[in-house]
């Protein structure tokens, strides 16, 4: 518990300092193509550690009914802040793994983006049950599987998108597509993967 707290503390600092080098201001290129593509129809979205929710308000803005879930009270008061009336997202104050079961089977899509990267690597197994049992059969995880690289330590810990495919593929996902897209910010071409799998 004390381990949790520690986490959520280094995030929280980072926010209140102003100190969010991963935050690029809006939303990625990569997630406004999938949105505009007409390829994703609106249904129910669940962010995973939204941060300050640029790519959640980007699905809301194209119809998708979305819930954006952090643990860091401040990335959670930006969310509230910067909320569009017109196209709101539902924030959550809430640790991922500590997410109701009342949720299960609630949504068509997990959108992911420097969560994983985030949390404990020793939690990545109960990160894809929870993947797993937060969407409905036939759902769609979409990651942006970022910093791929082989350095140790963290947080942000690297990401081996090989790895992290197998992982969930062990709680029934398969894969229906991966790219190193085109339109990553310049400054992350080459080190994200987009990684799409069905549950
Ligand atoms: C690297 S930031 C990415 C934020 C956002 N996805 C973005 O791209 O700007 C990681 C985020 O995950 C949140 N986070 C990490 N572990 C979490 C957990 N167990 N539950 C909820 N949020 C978590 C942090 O507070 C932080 O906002």
């Amino acid at each position: 518990m004390a381990h949790e707290t520690n986490f959520t503390d280094f995030w929280q600092q980072h926010y209140r300092n102003d100190r969010t080098p991963w935050d690029l201001g809006y939303p990625t290129p990569v997630f406004a193509r999938l949105a505009a593509s007409g390829d994703y129809p609106p249904g129910q979205m669940i962010v995973l550690g939204a941060g300050r929710g640029h790519d959640a308000r980007l699905f809301a803005r194209h119809g998708f009914d979305v819930l954006a879930v952090d643990f860091a009270s401040e990335a959670v008061a930006t969310m509230h802040l910067l909320n569009d009336a017109a196209h709101p997202v539902q924030v959550l104050q809430a640790d991922i793994f500590e997410l109701p079961m009342g949720m299960n089977g609630r949504f068509d899509y997990i959108l992911e983006y420097t969560c994983f990267c985030a949390i404990d690597p020793a939690r990545r197994g109960e990160y894809a049950a929870l993947a797993a049992r937060l969407l409905k059969p036939g759902g769609l995880y979409i990651g942006l599987a970022f910093p791929i690289g082989r350095r140790s330590g963290g947080p942000p810990f690297v990401v081996q998108p090989d790895a992290m495919i197998e992982l969930l593929s062990e709680h029934g996902f398969s894969i229906q597509q991966r790219e190193f897209p085109h339109d990553s910010v310049p400054s992350r071409q080459n080190i994200e993967e987009l990684i799409i799998l069905k549950r």
